[in-house]
């Protein structure tokens, strides 16, 4: 066993090979083999950004120690997210980074460092997709006792290659946590309090969340922003509040019609998301997945083009990468929302930077299966 630091890129990437693994069940299957010539290579990735410089490397050994990992016969057919796992387990240090970032998005990075490095292109990442139902202030016990059970629970897809998220209110968080147990679809709050626990009339905090056992929360919906006056500052707070209380956020941007129509689309998003690189450290954003969701498409029936869409994901991408980092540009989902619906999902999901969707009036139908299906379904990834 031996481990080396490749230092000929800006990646901080480490690499730890190991003869016989076999990686043909990587997922990023023409990386894994340009990158390793003769030896199959597995990677590592300095997650600590916030207490050590960028180019360290958190994995916990210096070139040509050895680190004790060892690989067994079922390691070699094991999913992504436990090859890393047991690298990590190798290293008490670097596990202790790696578990807080949970096994998702460490795969998610050293994937993103593999794609930029070998084929320059962050959008061939293998980012697991995301749908999400956000069902606003709709529904009551009549639909939390059916619908879940009816449309949710039978819906069909392979919940490691799809996240599906579903955001009642917060008067039906529980209930429809407890017709969705034992299925492979999540709840999430629709917002969340910037503040922590006290005099705060109305609002529900991140760790009341998470006391719930409820694992994400949207951020910045633009109804909270244009009717109920958050700021990209509040919007920020409550981000970064819900990361460290260990939540998952579907952090929502977007323009509105006459920002678009003035060529603004890029600075309006831009402007949210600085806010939030403000507030957030480089490791918190594996807990953030961005939803762009133009104003003008929610709930008009005025879809976005699958090529606006996408111009728009690659340019939040680009942008992301000289904000935050590669590695961050290359991991982090990005969904599009906006009247998206069973007929128009398809030809949305096809393009390379859209890593799912944030659905509002169609997730309270049942199409909101066909949704889940064309992701499950796309091949891109
Ligand atoms: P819509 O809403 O799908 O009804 O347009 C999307 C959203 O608000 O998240």
């Amino acid at each position: 066993m031996t481990m080396s630091m490749n230092s000929s890129n800006n990646y901080k990437v480490n690499t730890v090979t190991q003869s016989g693994v076999d990686t043909s069940n990587w997922g990023v299957k023409q990386n894994m083999e340009t990158s390793a010539a003769s030896e199959n290579t597995i990677f590592g990735l300095n997650r600590h950004a916030s207490t050590q410089p960028r180019s360290k490397v958190v994995m916990n050994a210096a070139a040509g120690d050895d680190i004790g990992f060892s690989v067994s016969g079922e390691f070699a057919g094991s999913t992504k997210d436990d090859h890393f796992d047991d690298i990590v387990s190798a290293s008490p240090k670097v596990n202790k980074t790696a578990r807080r970032m949970g096994s998702k998005a460490r795969t998610r990075m050293i994937l993103a460092a593999l794609d930029k490095d070998h084929e320059g292109s962050w959008g061939d990442v293998d980012r697991n997709y995301v749908i999400g139902g956000n069902w606003k202030s709709n529904g009551d016990m009549d639909f939390v006792n059916s619908f879940p059970k009816e449309v949710l629970a039978k819906a069909e897809f392979d919940e490691k290659k799809v996240e599906v998220v579903v955001a009642p209110t917060d008067l039906h968080l529980n209930a429809v946590q407890k017709e969705l147990k034992d299925t492979h679809v999540h709840v999430s709050a629709q917002d969340v309090s910037q503040y922590g626990r006290g005099a705060y009339t109305g609002n529900i905090t991140a760790d009341q969340l998470t006391d719930m056992k409820i694992g994400w929360t949207l951020t910045g919906h633009s109804e909270r922003r244009t009717l109920f006056g958050e700021s990209d500052a509040d919007v920020a707070l409550k981000t970064k509040i819900a990361v460290e209380n260990g939540l998952n956020v579907m952090l929502c941007i977007g323009e509105q019609l006459e920002e678009r129509e003035s060529g603004k689309t890029g600075e309006v998003n831009a402007r949210q998301l600085q806010a939030v690189v403000d507030e957030l450290t480089e490791g918190q954003w594996g807990n953030v997945v961005i939803a762009y969701e133009p104003v003008w498409a929610i709930g008009t029936g005025k879809v976005a083009t699958p090529q606006q869409a996408q111009d728009t994901h690659a340019e939040i991408r680009a942008w992301l990468a000289d904000a935050v980092s590669p590695e961050v540009a290359g991991a982090t989902r990005i969904l599009y929302g906006g009247s998206v619906n069973g007929a128009n999902c398809a030809d949305l999901i096809g393009n390379k930077d859209i890593d799912g969707f944030l659905v509002g009036g169609a997730s309270l139908k049942p199409e909101f299966a066909d949704i889940i299906a064309a992701a499950h379904n796309d091949q891109k990834k």
